[in-house]
């Protein structure tokens, strides 16, 4: 199987029966996704744990990617700025694919074209909450991350980390908490109608 360097482009491509690319995500593209991410971890996705380091927050610039396929989304990945216990660092998630094109190799693109831009965008080191089996493979162990913690009930052998960086969680220490971007509220204030300012207030 061809593939082209995906460390020296924009967009991967896979030369196969099964041919995809990978891109930054669109605005687009977030309709998808949710529905893709609502397959793959069920509809309770957002009380899991790492939800917590991604509500309200955007995530980290240039690091949100598609994966589509003949025009559909398949796959997706993001990373989000955090404080490991004072390090600063991205935790990577979630991923999915799309489970009709599972084992082709979107999910390691995916990997690999985010890891290979988060790299080059200068951060040090990518954390997340997944399977060591999986993601052993690109170079992710739990030895940086056994006195690192989220914020909230998990699994200590699925906290994984790399560094991008020599020694770039060395002594990381505490709680993993957000530091991206606050997304902008759109819920503006109620406006003061002609009625609401006759209305009796509340005490
Ligand atoms: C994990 C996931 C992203 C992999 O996507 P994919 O496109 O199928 O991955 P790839 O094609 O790059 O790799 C497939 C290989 O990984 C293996 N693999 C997949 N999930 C694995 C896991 N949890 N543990 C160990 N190996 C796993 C497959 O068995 C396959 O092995 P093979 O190459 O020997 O056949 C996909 O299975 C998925 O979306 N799963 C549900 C959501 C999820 O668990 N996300 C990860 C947690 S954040």
């Amino acid at each position: 199987m061809t593939r082209t360097a995906v460390s020296t482009r924009k967009t991967a491509l896979q030369v196969s029966a099964a041919p995809f690319a990978i891109r930054a995500e669109k605005a687009s593209d977030v309709t998808a996704r949710e529905a893709l991410l609502d397959v793959c971890f069920g509809a309770n996705r957002h009380a899991r744990t790492c939800q917590r380091l991604r509500d309200g927050r955007l995530p980290a610039e240039g690091l949100a990617f598609s994966a589509v396929r003949e025009g559909r989304l398949v796959g997706t990945v993001r990373l989000w700025h955090v404080s490991a216990g004072g390090k600063p660092a991205l935790v990577l998630g979630p991923l999915a694919v799309d489970p009709s094109c599972r084992k082709l190799g979107v999910g390691a693109e995916l990997m690999r074209h985010a890891l290979d831009v988060a790299k080059r965008r200068g951060h040090g080191a990518v954390i997340l909450l997944g399977d060591a089996p999986y993601y052993a493979r690109f170079g992710f162990s739990a030895e940086k991350t056994a006195e690192l913690a989220l914020p909230g009930p998990f699994e200590r052998n699925r906290l994984l980390g790399l560094e991008l960086r020599d020694d770039a969680l060395d002594g990381a220490w505490g709680i993993i908490v957000p530091t991206g971007q606050a997304t902008k509220t759109t819920a503006k204030a109620p406006r003061r109608t002609r009625l609401g300012a006759l209305a009796p207030r509340a005490a």
